[in-house]
């Protein structure tokens, strides 16, 4: 092998990876037109990563590695801003709007309509402005009271949207970039989505989430944030790169590798100005991210200068405020919502009002903690907030409102759609409703799982076909699937006898099964393949399942009190038991397997899989690994037995390497699995 590696090679590497990486960015933030998979993405970074570790000398500050990773602060300094960030002043309706086209037109001694404005959308999130000096990011601050703002240059440079260095060779010394910090609906959703799962705190709303976000003095915890940068105004740049115009300045930022709204439009007059805030005003509800007006800018640089200011509002610019988002109204109710997983939802019934346009009487409360948390009860005022796509939320009580009588609000212990019992078990969040496959509102999914490939493999029962023998009420339980006929299937539209006939093949097919398979086909929330079949390995048959008490239950292999919680309450439903009962009198029949004291060859090990498996998919090799004794974690330690590698595989194979655990690929698994695996004895159950 070689000797010693010159260092070129190396530096020729990180190079690369940086510039594919600031591309990648480039592509996704700037031109909305993502050119790579996240994956391949968080790949390269953490090659580039490696090599870095390799070679500290090479780190430098510009590098996408150097989002993260810096140390908490204790808290952040002053930063003074050479030029105040100034406010605007704002416009209600159609008639202040042409007002301000008239007073330019009137200072500018021009004809009004012969003015160029460039419109924008107003981000309803953070200013904050960004120093780039000699092309490199070396200063981000808030806006404070305009004067005065506070360096948050460790948040900033975590967001993948904030360049940390321009693109391109021919660079101004100095530049200065002001714009909004905002969090996305989707990116909002998913962030009190998975609050709510751990129960802590919730942000009201994506701006109270981006804000929140950026005061933290760990930068870690904004870099875990989706936040995002859009810019929207220069604020110092070398003479030499000044633009006759402000959209002129968008597009270099843009060159610089900056991203600006996608919205921005170059208009004339103040027709074009109501045009633009009409347009804004309908786009507002499609867009995944709130804005609350729109900001109308006198485009011409020379003309903004003429124009000046006013006490802390340019002359030249105006922000169009939409109505707004947020109303007052009274909790006349609250019912519970059962979705397609069995999960109840409260939904408080409102006093109809109307929020942005649009007349709400509903909004969703999420789960008993949420309702804890903001302490509502039935008779409230609260504040609701509507933001585009976002389902009407409850932001808060108006506790000086409540009156004297109000009605706490309660979890039904019945399923509202079914009748069948309401369980909560452990400390989950949610609610469930325990009625599974009997359950209507939860028909067409259970349905859905049942068929899939994991489960009874049933050939040719897709989505839309079972969606339709549902509506017409031909299938309500699983069992009903095995009594069609291929004469009435046929009569389904697009349904050719020929596929008729196939399907009920594929369903006489199906009908002999795998004990696991089956025990996975019926649905039991968080049992999936794995437990089905440590579960059909510690109790061979599916009465000893079914009779199990918790505490047994817990002693299966991997399985906790939650799991065991769900199969338990599962299997006390009455309505579950006759659906098994129906199945099995329709014919579906299995392969009994051994019961119980098998040799379980790696009991008490630890392993781990990581990569892209071939043959085996992860679900089938973590199911026979524990089917083997083992115990199947996702992350290496000292402690590990084995890794797994598949093709691809990342930073938990790096691991093993470096603590020496042993590392086999597929092909050895499987060769390992064949020599400890035995048959299971070929009785028929009955
Ligand atoms: S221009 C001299 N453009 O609105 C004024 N501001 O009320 C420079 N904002 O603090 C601001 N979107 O946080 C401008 N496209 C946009 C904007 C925008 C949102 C915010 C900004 C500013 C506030 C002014």
């Amino acid at each position: 092998m070689c000797a010693k590696k010159s260092a070129d090679p190396v530096i020729d590497e990180i190079s690369t990876l940086r510039a594919q990486l600031e591309e990648a960015n480039y592509r996704y933030y700037v031109e909305d037109a993502p050119s790579i998979p996240d994956a391949e993405y968080d790949r390269m970074l953490r090659r580039l990563q490696e090599i870095e570790a390799e070679h500290p000398d090479q780190v430098t500050a510009d590098s996408p590695t150097q989002r993260v990773g810096a140390p908490p602060a204790e808290g952040f300094p002053e930063v003074r801003h050479a030029v105040a960030m100034l406010s605007l002043d704002n416009a209600f309706d159609e008639q202040e709007v042409r007002a301000f086209a008239r007073r330019v037109g009137e200072r500018l001694e021009t004809d009004e309509q012969a003015i160029t404005f460039c419109c924008e959308p107003k981000l309803d999130g953070l200013a904050v402005s960004l120093v780039y000096e000699n092309g490199l990011l070396v200063q981000g601050a808030t806006r404070g009271d305009g004067r005065t703002g506070e360096g948050i240059t460790a948040n900033l440079r975590t967001l993948r949207s904030i360049p940390l260095r321009l693109r391109g060779d021919h660079l101004p010394a100095l530049l200065e970039v002001r714009g909004e910090v905002y969090m996305s609906h989707s990116g909002f959703e998913k962030l009190n989505d998975e609050a709510r799962t751990r129960g802590s705190k919730v942000f009201a709303n994506p701006r109270n989430a981006a804000a929140g976000s950026l005061r933290q003095l760990d930068p870690n915890i904004a870099a875990a944030r989706p936040l995002e940068f859009c810019a929207y105004q220069v604020a110092r740049i070398d003479d030499e790169w000044l633009k006759p115009s402000h959209s002129a300045l968008m597009q270099q930022l843009r060159d610089m590798g900056f991203r600006t709204s996608p919205e921005i439009d170059v208009v004339t007059g103040a027709d074009g100005l109501v045009d633009f805030c009409d347009r804004m005003g309908r786009r507002r509800e499609r867009l995944d991210y709130d804005i609350d007006g729109a900001v109308l800018k006198v485009d011409d640089l020379r003309a903004q200068r003429e124009l000046g200011f006013v006490s802390r509002a340019p002359r030249w610019a105006m922000a169009f405020k939409f109505p707004a988002q947020e109303q007052t109204t009274i909790i006349r109710d609250v019912t519970f919502q059962v979705g397609r997983t069995g999960r109840l939802t409260p939904v408080a019934r409102l006093e109809p009002v109307q929020v942005a346009g649009v007349m709400v009487s509903n909004a969703t409360l999420h789960n008993m903690d949420e309702i804890e948390r903001l302490d509502a009860r039935i008779g409230d005022t609260v504040v609701i907030r509507r933001a585009g796509d976002v389902i009407p939320q409850i932001v808060s009580v108006v506790m000086d409102a409540r009156p004297e009588e109000v009605h706490a609000i309660e979890m039904p212990e019945q399923c509202p759609v079914c009748g069948s019992r309401v369980e909560r078990i452990g400390d989950e969040v949610d609610a469930r409703c325990s009625g599974g496959l009997f359950c209507p509102a939860q028909r067409k999914e259970a349905l859905k799982h049942f068929a899939s490939r994991r489960a009874l493999d049933i050939d040719g029962l897709g989505t839309k076909l079972i969606d339709a023998l549902v509506e017409r009420e031909w299938v309500t339980t699983p069992a009903d699937l095995f009594r069609l006929e291929a004469e009435r299937l046929a009569e389904l539209p697009r349904m050719a006898q020929k596929s008729a006939d196939n399907l009920v093949a594929s369903l006489e097919r199906s009908r002999h099964t795998t004990l696991p398979r089956f025990i996975y086909a019926l649905g039991i929330t968080e049992v999936g393949e794995a437990t089905a079949n440590a579960l059909v390995l510690h109790f061979g048959e599916l009465q000893r399942i079914m009779d199990a008490s918790r505490e047994a239950l817990e002693t299966v292999a991997d399985i906790g009190p939650i799991v065991a919680g769900h199969i338990h309450s599962f299997f006390a439903e009455a309505h579950n038991r006759e659906t098994i009962e129906d199945l099995i009198r329709v014919g579906i029949d299995w392969e009994e397997v051994e019961v119980g004291e098998r040799e379980q060859p790696l009991a008490g090990q630890t392993w781990v899989l990581t990569g892209t498996l071939e043959a085996l998919t992860r679900d089938e090799a973590k199911a026979r690994l524990v089917a083997l004794g083992a115990k199947v974690s996702g992350s290496v330690s000292k402690k590990t037995h084995a890794v797994v590698a598949g093709e691809a595989a990342g930073s938990k194979l790096e691991k093993a390497r470096q603590l020496g655990v042993e590392v086999m690929d597929e092909q050895t698994l499987l060769n390992f699995l064949g020599q400890h695996e035995s048959a299971p004895s070929s009785e028929k159950a009955p």
